[in-house]
């Protein structure tokens, strides 16, 4: 008999296959990209896209983005050296930031001068490659900005495996830092000599706060202070449309991925075949205008999220018996902010699609209705609820459901949703690190060098 968490498992290395083959789509020729004028240096109010272990100069990627060298911002050289890598994979969607790295075999500080208001997206990439005769499985490092943790005990080729990706992202959203200097410390692990950091890219965007204090479902009127908190980005998906690259999300050079790999599909309901629950993918037609408006401007997320949605389907019936799902992976032990991106598409008025919002089964709102919310059909409008993840069996997988409000009496029995984001929300401890994401044992039997460096970790 097959468990219900086996079906899980293999659902979550299924949808992780699906990324990457959204990164190898996206894969694109390479025609050289024309040489750049020397980056003047930026001001500590401005985006910095750091290719780390690149030329002194800095590099421009295949979009045209220009990337600074990192070196000015070490604090010491004294144990690190950049590095290259010969092997392009595929998935890779330009050679820069990744050819190239910052390898570090003992502490090290990056020194930034930063926004002192602002909150600033933090991101790192990480591509485990070999770089010169570095063997990848013995990178093991944390990682801290200003004192809070980041990573602990990371090694992004495990990751990689794990999430059958190419390269890693990892993505936050810090508080402002007053004092104006952001010191970023990659500490290589202590449990092995050999063991080094490195990191391909790192990127600081300051960025509006649209973080308020969200309530914590389940525990009656108890809300979670976000505005205060650092933010780790775990899933940014774009429902019912496909993946956006950093180049077309405005400055903030966000990835958005199809949310179809994290649809829970008919795995549970026994006497349903594939496809009935997935919901159906809906545009906006040419007669709807989908706009930003001053509540939520172009930083909340590119107008490609609100013009594309997922609706439950044409038949009342069916949509009554089933609850549209979304699976994700997420670390126990955390409490996690859930933002909900919603334009109405198709509906005008108020109570014609009316329905219901489950997070981890517990209902997180009784009646939503994004006519009544946003004001009229086009208006994009998102809305948070947090939850916390305990450390039980199971608990790993983040639930997000939909469903009919049929108390309400609408119109239509349907739900709709554009686009959805999970935050890990800093602990009481200043840490957002969790564990090293594993591979199944499927993987493990196929990769020997895994195999081998499993109690390494363990
Ligand atoms: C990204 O933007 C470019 C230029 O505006 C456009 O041609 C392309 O279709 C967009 N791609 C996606 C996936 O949105
Ligand atoms: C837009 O056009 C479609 C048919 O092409 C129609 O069904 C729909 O009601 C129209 N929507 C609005 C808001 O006028
Ligand atoms: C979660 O927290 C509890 C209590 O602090 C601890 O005993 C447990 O090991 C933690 N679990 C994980 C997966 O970190
Ligand atoms: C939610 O319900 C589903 C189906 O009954 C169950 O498999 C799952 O474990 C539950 N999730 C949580 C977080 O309780
Ligand atoms: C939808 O999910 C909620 C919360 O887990 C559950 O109580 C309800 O029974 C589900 N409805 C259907 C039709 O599966
Ligand atoms: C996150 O860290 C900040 C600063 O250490 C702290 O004030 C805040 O309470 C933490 N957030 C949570 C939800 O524990």
């Amino acid at each position: 008999m097959i468990s219900k968490t086996h079906i899980l498992f293999s659902l979550i290395l299924v949808s992780s296959f699906s990324l990457n083959a959204i990164h190898v789509l996206c894969e694109a020729p390479a025609p050289a990209p024309a040489p750049a004028p020397a980056p003047a240096p930026a001001s500590a109010s401005e985006s910095q896209f750091i290719s780390c272990g690149s030329p002194p100069d800095g590099e421009t990627d295949f979009y045209g983005r220009k990337w600074t060298s990192d070196s000015k911002f070490l604090t010491s050289s004294d144990n690190t050296k950049s590095a290259t890598t010969d092997y392009q994979d595929p998935a890779l969607p330009s050679k820069i930031p990744y050819m190239t790295t910052r390898i570090i075999n003992s502490a090290t500080s990056y020194k930034f001068s930063v926004s002192s208001s602002k909150r600033l997206l933090l991101r790192f990439q990480f591509y485990p490659s070999v770089y010169g005769s570095l063997e990848n499985t013995k990178a093991v490092f944390d990682v801290t900005a200003n004192g809070l943790t980041l990573l602990r005990h990371f090694s992004p080729f495990i990751t990689a495996l794990a999430l059958t990706q190419a390269y890693i992202i990892r993505e936050y959203s810090l508080v402002p830092v007053p004092s104006g200097s952001l010191t970023i410390t990659f500490t290589p692990s202590s449990k092995h000599e050999n063991f080094f950091a490195f990191v391909n890219s790192i990127e600081i965007i300051p960025m509006e706060d649209t973080f308020k204090p969200a309530d914590l479902i389940g525990f009656n009127g108890q809300s979670i202070d976000v505005q205060g908190s650092s933010l780790q980005i775990m899933h940014r998906v774009n429902v019912g449309g496909g993946y956006i690259p950093p180049i077309n999300d405005s400055g903030l050079a966000r990835t958005w991925l199809d949310d179809s790999p994290y649809l829970l599909n008919s795995a549970f309901g026994a006497s349903f075949f594939n496809g009935i629950f997935l919901g159906v993918a809906i545009e906006a037609e040419n007669n709807v205008t989908v706009q930003h408006t001053s509540d939520v401007p172009e930083f909340v997320a590119p107008l490609s999220v609100y013009r594309t949605a997922r609706s439950m389907g044409p038949d009342p019936k069916v949509n009554e018996k089933y609850n549209l799902t979304w699976v994700f992976q997420v670390d126990a032990n955390f409490t996690y902010l859930v933002r909900f991106h919603f334009c109405e598409l198709q509906s005008t008025k108020a109570n014609e699609r009316s329905f219901e919002i489950f997070i981890n089964n517990q209902t997180a709102e009784e009646t939503a209705d994004v006519i009544q919310w946003a004001g009229s059909i086009g208006k994009p409008i998102y809305k948070d609820y947090a939850t916390h993840i305990n450390d039980k069996e199971g608990d790993e997988i983040l639930w997000v459901a939909l469903h009919p409000n049929r108390e309400q009496h609408p119109q239509y029995y349907d739900a709709i949703l554009n686009g959805l984001e999970i935050f890990k929300v800093n602990d009481t401890h200043g840490n957002l690190a969790g564990p090293n994401i594993m591979p199944s044992k499927m993987l493990l039997n196929a990769d020997a060098a895994a195999r081998s460096f499993m109690p390494n970790l363990l």
